[in-house]
C-alpha cells in the first residue's frame, strides 16, 4: 500500500472560505491526501485566498515565493491557488509564476480530483468557471469522523446585489441557494459527528431561497434537529430580512441572540453611492424591531470609511448611527478601490483623513465592544466549550452573545454545554464559574 499523500490548505478570507478548504480537504481525501499542518511536509499545497481588500494577490505572489525552497526541495510538490483571487486574477497568476501547478475558483471545487490528477500528470490544471452543476452535489460526501462541537455549513453562495465596493459579485458568481434537504441531511450528519452549534454561511444568508419558507423555515427545521443545540447565520444583508426571521430571534429558542448585521455608512449620500439600497433610518428601524422580539441581542456591524465622496460630515452621520445603535461587535475598514468595481472609478478621500477617520470611528466601536463586554460580569450565559484555555485547567467556549468565556474546572471537557456565571471581563474574553450543565 502506498504511503498517504499530504495535503495543506492556507485559508484566508471569510468562513466561506473556512467552510471550502474542510470541503476540499474531504474531496482531495477520496485521491487518497491526509491534512497536514507543516507545509514542509506537504505533497500538495493550497492557497484558499481572498481579494475582498487591497493587496489581495501581491500577498498571494509573496506567499508562492516563501513556498519556493520548498517546491526546490522537494520537486512532486503540487502548488494551487484556490479562492477568489483564483477567480479574479487565476489565470494571469499561472502565466506568470511557474509555481502554480493548480488554480481553481469557488465555484469549481467539485472538479478538483480531475484538477489534482491533471496536475500529477505534470500538465497546468485551471477551472474558474462558472459552472451550471452545484458544486455542493458533486463534492464527496463529507466523512463520518468525529469533530468538534461547532461547525459552519455553507447554505447559499454569490451575490446579485452588486454594491459599488465589493468583488463578491464576480468572484462567486450569482446567488445560489442548496436546497433545504440537502442541507437538512448535511446538518444531521455533523450532529451525528458530535456537532452541536452551526452557523449557516452565504455571502447573504438571508436571501436564502432552498426552502419555501426562506430561511427562518430552514432554521426552524433544522431546530428540529435532536442534538443540534444552537443555530447562527451569517452574513445576512438589511434588505432580505422578513418577518418571520425577525419573529424566530424571538421565538426559536435554539436561534442564538446574536445577529451580524453590516451597515457600511450612517450617511444616505453615501449609502446611495454605495448602491445600498437602504437608508440608516431604515436600517435603524429594522434593528429595533429584532430588539422588541429579543431586547438582549448583540448586535454586530461592518463599516467602510473613506468611501469615494465621504465628507466629514458623512462621516460623522456614520459615528451618529454607532452611537444609535450600539455594537457589541463590529468590523471596520477602510474603503479599498477593486478594479473591476464601479466604486474603482470614483475620486478617493484622502487617504491620510481616511486613516485618522478609521482610528476615530474603531475608538468608538471599541469603547461600545468593552462596555458590553463588561455589561455581562454578574450574568449567567451558557457556554458551549471548545478547547482547553492558556492556563492548565482552564476550558474555553463561547457564549450565546458569541463572547469567549474561559473556566477552570476538572469536570468541563470539550463539547459541553454548560451555565457559566461571568466573574471578570478581560481584554479578549470573559471568565466565568461553572454553576451547572444545561440540561
Ligand atoms: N456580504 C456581506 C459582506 C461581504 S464582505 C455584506 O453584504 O455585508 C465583508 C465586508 O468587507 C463588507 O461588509 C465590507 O464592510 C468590507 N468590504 C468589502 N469590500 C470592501 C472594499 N472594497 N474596501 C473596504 N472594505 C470592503
Ligand atoms: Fe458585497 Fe454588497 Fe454583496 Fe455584501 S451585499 S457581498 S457587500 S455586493
Ligand atoms: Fe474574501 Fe471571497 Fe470571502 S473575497 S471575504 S474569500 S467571499
Amino acid at each position: 500500500m502506498t504511503a498517504p499523500k499530504k495535503l495543506f490548505i492556507k485559508t484566508y478570507g471569510c468562513q466561506m472560505n473556512v467552510y471550502d478548504s474542510e470541503r476540499m480537504a474531504e474531496s482531495l481525501g477520496g485521491q487518497g491526501y491526509i491534512a497536514t499542518d507543516r507545509a514542509a511536509e506537504a505533497d500538495m499545497i493550497l492557497l484558499n485566498t481572498c481579494h475582498i481588500r487591497e493587496k489581495a494577490a501581491e500577498k498571494v505572489y509573496s506567499e508562492l515565493g516563501r513556498l519556493r525552497p520548498l517546491k526546490e526541495a522537494n520537486p512532486g510538490l503540487k502548488i494551487g491557488v484556490a479562492g477568489c483571487v483564483a477567480q479574479a486574477e487565476g489565470a494571469e497568476i499561472m502565466a506568470r509564476q511557474p509555481l502554480v501547478d493548480l488554480v481553481v475558483g469557488p465555484q469549481s471545487y467539485h472538479r478538483l480530483p480531475e484538477l489534482e490528477a491533471k496536475a500529477q500528470r505534470g500538465e497546468k490544471a485551471l477551472d474558474t468557471d462558472f459552472p451550471e452543476e452545484d458544486k455542493f452535489d458533486h463534492l464527496t460526501a463529507r466523512p463520518k469522523a468525529r469533530r468538534g462541537p461547532t461547525a459552519f455549513l455553507t447554505v447559499q453562495e454569490g451575490c446579485d446585489k452588486f454594491c459599488a465596493f465589493c468583488v463578491v459579485p464576480y468572484t462567486r458568481g450569482a446567488e445560489v441557494s442548496r436546497p433545504a434537504d440537502r442541507v437538512m441531511g448535511e446538518a444531521r450528519d455533523l450532529v451525528e459527528r458530535g456537532v452541536r452549534e452551526i452557523t449557516l454561511l452565504g455571502q447573504n444568508v438571508n436571501a436564502y431561497h432552498g426552502h419555501d419558507r426562506g430561511l427562518s423555515g430552514l432554521i426552524r427545521d433544522l431546530a428540529g434537529i435532536d442534538g443540534l443545540e444552537r443555530i447562527r447565520f451569517t452574513t445576512s444583508h438589511p434588505n432580505d430580512m422578513d418577518d418571520d426571521l425577525i419573529a424566530a430571534h424571538g421565538d426559536c429558542d435554539k436561534l442564538m441572540p446574536y445577529l451580524h448585521l453590516p451597515v457600511q455608512s450612517g450617511s444616505d449620500k453615501i449609502l446611495k453611492a454605495m448602491n445600498r439600497k437602504h437608508t440608516a433610518e431604515s436600517y435603524i428601524r429594522l434593528i429595533e424591531r429584532f430588539r422588541v422580539v429579543r431586547p438582549d441581542l448583540l448586535l454586530s456591524g461592518d463599516f467602510i470609511v473613506g468611501f469615494p465622496g465621504e465628507t466629514e460630515a458623512d462621516f460623522q452621520a456614520t459615528l451618529d448611527l454607532v452611537e444609535a445603535v450600539g455594537y457589541g461587535q463590529a468590523y471596520s475598514f477602510k474603503y479599498s478601490a477593486r478594479p473591476g468595481t464601479p466604486a474603482a472609478e470614483r475620486a478617493e478621500v484622502d487617504a491620510g483623513e481616511a486613516d485618522a477617520r478609521l482610528q476615530r470611528l474603531q475608538a468608538l466601536l471599541t469603547r461600545q465592544q468593552k462596555a458590553t463586554q463588561d455589561g455581562m460580569v454578574g450574568r449567567e450565559v451558557t457556554v458551549l466549550f471548545e478547547k482547553p484555555g492558556r492556563m492548565a485547567g482552564q476550558m474555553v467556549g463561547k457564549s450565546e452573545y458569541l463572547h469567549a468565556v474561559h473556566v477552570t474546572s476538572d469536570t468541563v471537557v470539550r463539547g459541553d454545554l454548560a451555565k457559566v456565571r461571568i466573574v471578570e471581563s478581560e481584554r479578549n474574553s470573559l471568565g466565568g464559574e461553572v454553576i451547572g450543565a444545561v440540561s
